[in-house]
């Protein structure tokens, strides 16, 4: 990877929250076209935040967040709505329509987004079904199909529209070894075939060491530490150390931290 190439998606010293609280602190990361990202750290760390930031489902509270070399914060919503069909993304939650079929899941965004014919849509789906293996799998109900195989059908419907960058929120959650190894290494493959750039969020440490050009570690409201996986697996950082091998104990807290949301809530329960 040469340092050279496109810089998809940027970070720059941004502070990221909801109304007064705010979450992450002085973040900077850059993602480089080709690119696969992981993005690491404990839950309500800030992972699914720097996602929506991503996307302009929520601002900056400081600094700038930039796509495709472009301030979000600048766009009108309609070029953020724009922007957006550039961009493909797999929500935690990525559930699929169980009404649908595979190739009407899979065909969704095309209908929405793009003017094609019904040739154009069967040819176009068929591809991108069989580029996560299940081609012969486009007639079947999402009710009819596993949990891995469902994971790989919200994959190629988040690449229908052939994105520059690609978002997946835990694209591993709930997934047996041998699905997880076949998923991250689909992640790996799309990434290198698109050109585009990948941002997976996930906690699976050697599944995404294996396929992530850059590692970031976010915890205590701040970015811990970025770098490749070999930096972080040569790091002496108790932190990184912990958290790259699961240590109950060590800087990372167990308690989920106190909020002023949670404050005032407590407040308002007191008699
Ligand atoms: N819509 C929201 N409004 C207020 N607080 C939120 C909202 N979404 C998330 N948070 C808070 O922001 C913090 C980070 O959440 P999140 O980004 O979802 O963490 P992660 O994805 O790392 O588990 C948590 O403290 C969470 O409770
Ligand atoms: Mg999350």
């Amino acid at each position: 990877m040469t340092t050279t190439a496109t810089s998809l998606l940027q970070f720059n010293n941004v502070s990221l929250g909801y109304g007064d609280f705010t979450v992450l602190k002085d973040i900077s990361i850059d993602v480089k076209q080709g690119q696969v990202v992981a993005l690491m750290g404990g839950s309500g760390s800030g992972k699914t935040t720097l996602l929506r930031a991503a996307t302009g489902q929520i601002f900056a509270q400081k600094g700038t967040v930039s796509v495709f070399n472009q301030d979000l914060a600048s766009l009108t919503a309609k070029q953020l709505q724009f922007m957006r069909q550039r961009m493909g993304v797999l929500f935690q939650q990525g559930a699929l329509f169980t009404d649908l079929n595979v190739f009407e899941n899979v065909a969704f965004p095309l209908r929405e987004h793009a003017k094609k014919s019904e040739t154009e849509i069967t040819e176009i789906v068929l591809s991108k079904l069989e580029a996560v293996g299940l081609r012969a799998a486009a007639h079947l109900r999402i009710s009819e199909i596993s949990g891995g195989m469902a994971r790989r059908v919200a994959l190629a419907r988040a690449i229908v529209l052939e994105p520059e960058l690609l978002l997946y929120d835990e694209p591993f959650a709930g997934l047996d070894p041998i699905s997880l190894g076949i998923t991250a290494q689909l992640i790996r493959d799309l990434t290198d075939r698109l050109n585009c750039a990948s941002i997976i969020i996930t906690h699976d440490v050697p599944e995404s060491f294996k396929i992530a050009d850059q590692v970031y570690i976010v915890g205590q409201g701040k970015l811990i530490t970025g770098g490749t996986p070999e930096q972080l697996t040569d790091s002496t950082d108790p932190y990184v150390r912990q958290f790259l091998h699961g240590q109950p104990d060590g800087p990372i807290a167990f308690n989920y931290p106190e909020t002023p949301a949670f404050e005032q809530w407590l407040e308002q329960r007191k008699p």
